[in-house]
């Protein structure tokens, strides 16, 4: 039997985290959110004011960062980075923004997607991203490619930022949308593609919810067949 781990990719605004978050706790498996990773890396870069075209030292100091998930009550979850909690600080537009620039880094995915395979090497993990089902777990059990028409997700993205007090307009945060998605869908290394086996599903119109229940019952579907 392959390993058990669910590749939830797809662009920003489509509601991945949620329903990842949601089928994890669903299943009892552990949720991985790389997107988190990416951010983190992005901090480092920040902190250490190194220029974006210095690759190998940005390399350098990814490669002897600490970046751990704890887990903490029920089923939170925080991000640390060299024992720090950076779990908030790494949500700002602009370190998503930065984000989108050092993950084109290879030697950073490099780097990233290691501790990410080492992440899953047990099983048991809902894994989310940007090029899980085509890169880090190219054997992954079920591979969903969760999508949502641009207006639908950049309505998201703004309804969350304005959620934890982050007063951006809506064209701004479309205009954000469109460029990440450009740099990340055009990007040399594993950019943001469904993996030819993906299921590709879309999030309009759909909770939460009822996308885990299709998730779940497609999985079920797969064992039934094996
Ligand atoms: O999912 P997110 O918005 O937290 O991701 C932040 C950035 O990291 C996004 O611009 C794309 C990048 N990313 C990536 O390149 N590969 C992944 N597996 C996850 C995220």
């Amino acid at each position: 039997m392959k390993n058990d781990t669910i590749a939830i990719d797809g662009p920003a605004g489509a509601g991945k985290s949620t329903v990842a978050r949601l089928l994890a706790r669903r299943l009892g498996f552990l949720y991985v959110d790389t997107g988190a990773m990416y951010r983190a890396a992005a901090l480092v870069v920040e902190r250490n004011a190194v220029a974006f075209t210095a690759e190998d030292e940005i390399t350098a100091l990814i490669r002897s960062a600490r970046i751990e998930f704890v887990n903490g009550e029920g089923d939170t979850q925080y991000l640390y980075l060299n024992g720090e909690d950076v779990t908030e600080a790494i949500r700002t537009p602009g370190v998503a923004s930065l984000a989108s620039q050092v993950s084109a880094i290879p030697g950073v995915r490099r780097a990233l997607v290691a501790l990410q395979q080492q992440l899953a090497v047990s099983g048991g993990v809902v894994m989310e991203g940007r090029d899980i089902g085509t890169v880090v777990a190219p054997d992954a059990e079920i591979k969903i490619f969760l999508t949502a028409t641009p207006e639908e997700r950049a309505n998201r993205r703004h309804a969350e930022l304005a959620a934890r007090g982050n007063d951006v307009s809506l064209e701004s945060v479309r205009a954000d949308q469109d460029e990440r998605d450009e740099r990340d869908a055009t990007r040399q290394v594993a950019p943001l593609v469904a993996a030819s086996d993906a299921i590709i599903l879309y999030s309009d119109g759909q909770t939460p919810e009822e996308i885990v229940e299709d998730i779940v019952a497609m999985t079920e579907a797969r064992r039934r067949e094996a």
